[in-house]
């Protein structure tokens, strides 16, 4: 019996929840920086095995940062339906939507005034309190039909989310906006030939985009008892979609590009009125021979550059770092932005060894190395203030220490001083697991 190498390591679950209150801080910790840094990942309460990274349950990391202090830090699982009968657990309240024990492992994210860590592929969010302690599964009041994403992307002018969504049984693509107040307010089903895996979306001024990529559900992959019913099928071919953002599916514009899969955008942005540039992390291709983790190929930034008045596409690769988690400022998220940070990965490694900072005005780009032994995850952008320039304010991200099989959040200087020491790092009491994303979440008001 074969070990799944996302069981290892620091891609191993923790199995305790854990509470510190008043953690030492090294450094200083901007006093400015008042809220919750919030991190989760698959954190299976019961590996199976074959296993697949992207199926463990999920775990929430949280640290309130509050006036210079550490307030505390909580690690939580959140509940779904093998957590809760692994530990004893009461059932958690809700609707329900798909086939699974309705695992959130994928993100976690502040709207409305409520926390909710979220999934794609069918799951619906699941709503926890600001102590991370899971509250119920959500359909927002009734108004999202089916499931949800985990990369909604908010639009720093109007604070609504933007989504799209798919399940396996559907037929299309839905593109759902969900206002303040927390519930969806428009709805459009895209028709696509396939079931294909759509991790994430991008949004400008005018338009979401829609990523029909040839990795695709395949139900033979489950009946041969495989682990993930997504892969490679490079026959159905690749596009990117357009869609106006309150127009209807007939209103798409398609795009077909070259084969590629991508989970991640960096941003995508408008140029005058007949140019959409898309930045982010293309794989060379996605769940083809290797299919227990997204290791496959050479994922590195690239830019799709859409011609709306030609009908065209032109893809370059902007830099040879293999990359993932790509972040940037989101307060021009949709508009121009002219810096993102990603965490460098070591794709034979299993392992993020530094992050890296584009300047893509200039073209240069920096690293921050934690030393040896020592690997950051996806860092997290905050403005300095409010008004304050792009980029002028701090990466907050979590170190693994292998020699210390423990975990710290580290805050880094964004602008001029990125690659210096850290400023701020707080020990925390146990191992923040490789994972995929997080989100700082301000005090309000
Ligand atoms: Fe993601």
């Amino acid at each position: 019996m074969t070990t799944s190498p996302y069981l290892e390591g620091n891609f191993a679950p923790v199995a305790e929840e854990l509470t510190a209150h008043d953690l030492e801080v090294r450094g200083e910790l901007p006093r400015e920086l008042n809220g919750r840094l919030l991190r989760i990942g698959p954190n299976p309460v019961a590996p199976v095995e074959p296993y697949h990274w992207f199926s463990g349950n999920g775990m929430v990391h949280g640290l309130r940062l509050r006036d210079g202090r550490a307030e505390w830090y909580r690690n939580r699982f959140v509940r779904d339906d093998d957590v809760v009968a692994a530990k004893g657990w009461p059932e958690v309240p809700g609707p329900r939507h798909g086939i699974g024990g309705n695992t959130a492992n994928t993100n976690v994210i502040s709207h409305a005034g409520k926390t909710f860590a979220i999934v794609e592929a069918g799951g619906l969010p699941v709503e926890l309190t600001d102590d991370l302690e899971t509250v119920c599964r959500s359909d927002l009041g009734g108004t999202l039909q089916g499931g949800f994403t985990a990369h909604p992307k908010r639009d720093p002018k109007t604070g609504e989310l933007h989504a799209v969504t798919y399940y396996f049984e559907w037929d299309h693509l839905k593109y759902v906006v969900i206002g303040t107040d927390g519930k969806v307010r428009h709805q459009v089903e895209v028709p696509v030939p396939g079931g294909p895996m759509v991790h994430d979306t991008a949004i400008t001024e005018r338009f979401a985009l829609l990523f029909d990529l040839p990795c695709i559900f395949d139900f033979s992959i489950i009946e041969a008892g495989g682990s993930f019913p997504y892969v490679w099928h490079p026959e159905y071919g690749a596009r990117m979609g357009l869609i106006p953002r309150e127009g209807q599916a007939s209103d798409v514009r398609w795009f077909e590009v070259p084969n590629c899969y991508v989970f991640h955008p960096l941003n995508a942005y408008e140029v005058g009125d007949d140019t959409v540039v898309l930045d982010a992390v293309r794989h060379e291709r996605m769940f083809d021979q290797e299919r227990d983790g997204p290791t496959e190929g050479k994922p590195v930034l690239t830019r799709w550059t859409f011609d709306l008045a030609g009908g065209s596409v032109k893809e370059e690769q902007l830099d040879d770092r293999l990359i993932e988690f790509p972040r940037h400022d989101e307060r021009v998220l949709g508009r121009k932005n002219r810096y993102g940070y990603a965490a460098c990965y070591d794709t034979k490694g299993f392992d993020f060894p530094s992050l890296v900072k584009y300047d893509l005005e200039s073209g240069k780009s920096s690293e921050w190395n934690p030393g040896p032994g020592r690997s950051p995850l996806e860092a997290v952008f905050v403005p300095r203030t409010p008004d304050a320039a792009e980029d002028d304010g701090w990466l907050l991200t979590c170190v693994y220490d292998k020699a210390e099989d423990r975990s710290e959040m580290v805050v880094l200087e964004a602008g001029a001083a990125f690659g210096d020491e850290p400023i701020a790092t707080v020990p925390l009491p146990g191992r923040v697991p490789f994972g995929f994303h997080g989100n700082f979440v301000p005090d309000e008001g």
